[in-house]
């Protein structure tokens, strides 16, 4: 079966430059200027936010384990390179609806663009273990991505195999809802391969609408906010 394409680890794709807002906190518009002639990948991704403190909780796996659930930072590249290292196969697969090789989830481009909280992008991730003990380890990922069609977020998602059942997937979820709501998006999207009972469980609950997608061969989710 040939998919349209593969979900992507981070949208290079994105052509508006509309800045996310999130509730009361202030952006910090400067100018950078191009030449005309520079193609849409080579323009840079400022960051235009302080760091969205305002995410940063503390949770408890359903096995008691304490977590902290945060926006992602740039320093955090490292422990996301080990959490695609300890991803299954069948994990990278849900996610992305294909095998993407590990060299090119951990590719350093790859890793600093999912790192960087921009206009485009947001992600969060739960954390284990004290922040900066040689210990820490990221188990989840949740990613946002506004999409071309106005006022309409993306979402991916995705727990660490041996950190799944533990309420983790559904935990981020909510902080991403919350997160689409605070930056104004009217509708969530994330599309979700049939085989992915859980995904299907989680986005089900939330009042997701899901729907057989002919181009994508798989269900797109939708949540009207
Ligand atoms: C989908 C995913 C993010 C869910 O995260 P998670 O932490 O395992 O999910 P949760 O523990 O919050 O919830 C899972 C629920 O599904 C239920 N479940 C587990 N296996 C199931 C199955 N085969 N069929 C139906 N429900 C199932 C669990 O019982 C649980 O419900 P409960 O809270 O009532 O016990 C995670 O499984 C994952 O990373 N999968 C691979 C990547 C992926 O699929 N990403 C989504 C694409 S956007």
């Amino acid at each position: 079966m040939q998919r349209k394409h593969v979900r992507v680890l981070a949208d290079s794709s994105f052509n508006t430059r509309l800045g996310w807002t999130f509730g009361d906190s202030e952006s910090d518009p400067h100018m950078v200027v191009h030449l005309p002639e520079a193609k849409p990948h080579e323009l840079p991704r400022p960051e235009t936010h302080s760091y969205p403190t305002q995410f940063a909780q503390h949770w408890n796996l359903k096995n008691n384990t304490p977590a902290i659930i945060r926006a992602i930072c740039s320093s955090d590249e490292t422990l996301l390179a080990q959490f695609h290292e300890k991803l299954s196969e069948r994990s990278v697969y849900l996610r992305y609806f294909s095998l993407i090789p590990l060299s090119q989830r951990v590719a350093h481009e790859q890793l600093t663009r999912t790192c960087l909280v921009d206009d485009r992008e947001f992600a969060l991730v739960a954390v284990l273990g004290h922040e900066g003990s040689a210990e820490r380890e990221i188990v989840g990922l949740g990613q946002i991505s506004k999409q071309s069609v106005p006022n309409e977020v993306e979402w991916g998602l995705v727990v660490a195999d041996e950190y799944q059942n533990q309420g983790l997937g559904t935990r981020l979820c909510d902080c991403l809802l919350k997160i689409s709501r605070s930056v104004g998006a009217q509708r969530v999207m994330a599309m979700v391969l049939p085989e992915n009972h859980v995904m299907r469980v989680i986005a089900r609950r939330l009042g997701f609408k899901l729907e057989w997608d002919l181009e994508e061969h798989a269900m797109r989710a939708t949540l009207v906010l």
